[in-house]
């Protein structure tokens, strides 16, 4: 078991559990400052906790190659610091007031310490990706691009494309890029074979997937002891996820589907009653279960693209994740 809760043979866990508790090290002493503001500004998110799921990637990944290569821990700091960064952003952005089960850094601070201390991490990120050699920082650049494409087509909307599309367009570039990055990364940096570097990343793309599409699942059915934040914030932002987009494409006639989509198409549900509503009946809805099925597809996709691979326990942990993903409850 790994921290990730996950079922893998105690060989490669032992590993991963090496490789993880070395970027625990690595990350703290990495975002000191010698300015107070930002060194406890910096340092809050990630002593509140979070689930390290890319540096996980990145630890599974380097299975396929040498997991101790100097490399891999470093690399999995540049992608765990580009998620933070991106974190205190994102933060700033959908006005989030809890986050990892802690107060955010923007309802802590204010949204320009969280804007600078985002910008902190990023920069503290590029510095160690200079370490890993010029195609670490150019990977580092590129999916950092798709993320703020992704994020920037997310707030523009789908103007004028079907809206279904839009999404899975948005969270392939604000999510799955990442996740990309990290599996390449981690076969990239312990030498792995370059068909095996390529089938990996393709992992971390579809399981990137799969992941944003069951956190938005989360945020719809979930309390927030498990998510560690405030269930159904997207929905009072007005941010169409999709199992929201999947009952507004519905045409079922039954009085709680068509008082769904009354509700739904009235903007952010902004009123505690009628987001209390829309909540109760997003639960319910046949909505929910198609969206479900949808993340079940990406983990599949994502299991698919291992067939390059060899057989043997890395590989079985990194399918086991794959179930992990696709019904997950935290
Ligand atoms: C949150 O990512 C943002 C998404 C891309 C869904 P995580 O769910 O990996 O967040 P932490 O790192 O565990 O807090
Ligand atoms: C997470 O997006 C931020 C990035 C992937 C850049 P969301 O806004 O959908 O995630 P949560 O729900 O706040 O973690
Ligand atoms: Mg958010
Ligand atoms: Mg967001």
């Amino acid at each position: 078991m790994t921290s990730f809760g996950i079922d893998i043979d105690p060989q490669v866990d032992d590993s991963i559990t090496t490789m993880l508790a070395g970027v625990e090290t690595a990350l703290r002493a990495n975002v000191s400052s010698a300015d107070p503001l930002i060194a406890e500004a910096a340092r809050h998110l990630m002593d509140a906790g979070g689930k390290r799921f890319r540096p996980l990637l990145v630890a599974l990944a380097a299975q396929f190659g040498d997991p101790q290569a100097a490399d891999i821990v470093p690399a999995a700091l540049v992608v765990e610091l580009t998620h933070l960064a991106t974190l205190y952003h994102d933060d700033v952005m959908d006005e989030a007031a809890v986050r990892r089960g802690a107060p955010s850094a923007n309802a802590r601070w204010g949204n320009s310490v969280a804007i600078l201390v985002g910008d902190f991490l990023f920069a503290r990120a590029a510095d160690i990706a200079a370490t890993l050699g010029v195609e670490a920082v150019r990977l580092q650049a590129s999916t950092f691009s798709r993320l703020v494409h992704g994020q920037i087509a997310e707030t523009a909307g789908p103007r004028g494309t079907d809206p279904i599309e839009h999404y899975l367009h948005v969270i392939a570039e604000k999510t799955a890029s990442l996740m990309a990055t990290s599996a390449r990364y981690g076969g990239m940096f312990s030498g792995a074979a370059p068909e095996h570097v390529e089938a990996l990343a393709g992992y971390g793309e579809a399981i990137g997937v799969a992941f944003q599409l069951s956190d938005d699942l989360l945020d719809i059915s979930s309390e927030s002891v498990q998510s560690g934040k405030t269930p159904g914030t997207d929905l009072r932002e007005g941010v169409p996820t999709l199992p929201v987009l999947y009952a507004l494409a519905g045409d079922d006639t039954d009085a709680s589907a068509v008082r769904l989509r009354e509700l739904l198409s009235s903007g952010p549900l902004v009123d505690d009653a009628l987001h209390a509503e829309a909540l109760g009946l997003l639960r319910e809805s046949a909505a929910l279960k198609r969206a479900r099925e949808t993340v079940r597809s990406y983990a599949e996709e994502a299991r698919t693209s291992l067939a390059p691979l060899p057989d043997g326990t890395p590989r079985r942990a990194m399918e086991a994740l794959c179930d992990f993903i696709a019904d997950r409850t935290s």
